[in-house]
């Protein structure tokens, strides 16, 4: 894995073109233009919220008192809720990113989880998501701000496996606005400057709209897929959980886990698909951008005809027991034979399917690198490649850059 110290980076003349490539106009204001060089704000997962934890869960509770639901979830609640207090990192680390904003950036993204979720009602729901929104316009201005569907952004039920309505009408609603174009879909694509982006939906994966996407846009320079779980697996030997067609959520009919049965019937179909999207991005030499593990990572793996080069990007400042992430990253591993390496649980057994999972990818694994970090960070795109500077917590000066290409 390469990661430059800052110092190493050669800074750039941006080009500012004002001619080929408009994306659209922006709500009552100016219409945004775009070049081949260019910046992205980036934030990782960020689980708004706000202290005293009845603030948005108080449904929750009220629900899940008797059930010891809300015993098991309290510790979470109230750690995420206190990043967002008085003396909480999280609002802090949002404010730097808004500050260091260069000017060619051309839009904010953000990779799900955006919120914390676990409303248990609607309208607390609506109103997380509208203040993390109001915030993130706040912060960035008049760039548009866009963001990926996460699993806390939608998950309700009392098996958390359930959808919110709201998130997917208000995100569309807010996209549509961002972009100055209708996007009545979580898996949308945009293009800026020669690039093409894809934003895809993780929690009910499309993948004929994402070959649609792709097809529709061949000449791109760099294809960016972003999506909430990754895409090249967890990096962490977790079975199918939380990556990219890994496994489906839930069931879409009945709104709840799927039983042994249902799942062993699943699975086949979402190898099948996981492993199409694979090759078409893979095929397009794709960079992926996601989140979801809380971690700083960067993996790049060969094969089916191409590459696929993940940048995973976490902005969650305290873990779910309630201890502080640091800022500036503490390696976890460094090199391509530590992927798969790291269980979640170190106790969990070997397990023979997990193994012909990880198999699958580690001899194309030419790069990876995860580290403990929480940040911000900047995409910078150019004829010549693209990098990622890295910012510690609420730092105004990175402290690592990522080569992603070049
Ligand atoms: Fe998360
Ligand atoms: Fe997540």
């Amino acid at each position: 894995m390469k990661q430059d110290n800052i110092a190493g980076l050669t800074r750039r003349a941006f080009v500012c073109s004002s001619s080929a490539w408009a994306v659209g106009s922006l709500a009552g204001c100016r219409t945004m233009t775009s070049s081949s060089s260019y910046s992205v704000p980036l934030l990782g997962d960020v689980h708004y919220d706000r202290p005293p934890v009845d603030t948005f869960h108080s449904e929750f509770r009220r629900l899940h008192e008797s059930d010891g639901l809300f015993d098991s979830y309290r510790g979470e609640f109230e750690s995420f809720s206190s990043m967002w207090g008085a003396e909480g990192r999280s609002a802090a680390l949002v404010a730097a990113s808004g500050k260091v904003r260069r000017p060619d950036a051309a839009f904010a993204l953000q990779l799900g989880d955006l919120v914390e979720g676990d409303c248990e009602s609607s309208e607390s729901h609506a109103r997380m998501l509208s203040d993390a929104l109001a915030l993130m316009k706040r912060t960035y201005g008049d760039i548009p701000f866009l963001t990926v569907a996460g699993n806390h952004d939608v998950r309700r039920g009392a098996n958390r496996q359930g959808e919110f309505g709201n998130y997917r009408r208000d995100i569309c609603a807010w996209h549509s606005r961002e972009l100055g174009r209708m996007i009545d879909n979580l898996t949308f694509s945009f293009r800026f400057g020669p690039d093409l982006w894809i934003v895809a939906d993780y929690n009910r994966p499309d993948v004929e709209r994402v070959e649609k996407l792709l097809s529709e846009h061949r000449d791109a320079r760099y294809t960016v897929f972003c999506t909430h779980g990754a895409v090249l697996t967890n990096g962490n030997r977790n079975p199918r959980c939380w990556f990219f067609l890994g496994r489906p959520q839930y069931s879409t009919s009945k709104g709840m886990k799927l039983s042994a049965d249902e799942l062993s019937k699943e699975i086949p179909v979402w190898d099948a698909a996981r492993r199409r999207v694979r090759r078409m991005l893979a095929e397009r030499n794709a960079i992926v951008l996601s989140g979801h593990s809380h971690r700083l990572e960067l993996r790049e793996w060969y094969g089916d005809g191409g590459r696929i080069t993940e940048f995973v990007m976490n902005s969650v400042t305290r873990t779910v027991k309630g201890n502080d992430i640091p800022g500036a990253p503490v390696m976890v591993g460094d090199k391509p034979s530590d992927f798969g390496r790291c269980r979640v649980n170190p106790a969990t057994k070997p397990n023979a399917v997990v193994d012909a999972l990880y198999a699958e990818y580690e001899p194309g694994m030419k790069r990876y690198y995860t580290a403990d970090a929480a940040g911000h960070a900047e995409l910078m795109f150019f004829d010549d490649g693209v990098r990622a500077n890295y910012y510690g917590l609420d730092s105004l000066a990175p402290c690592a850059t990522f080569t992603i290409r070049g």
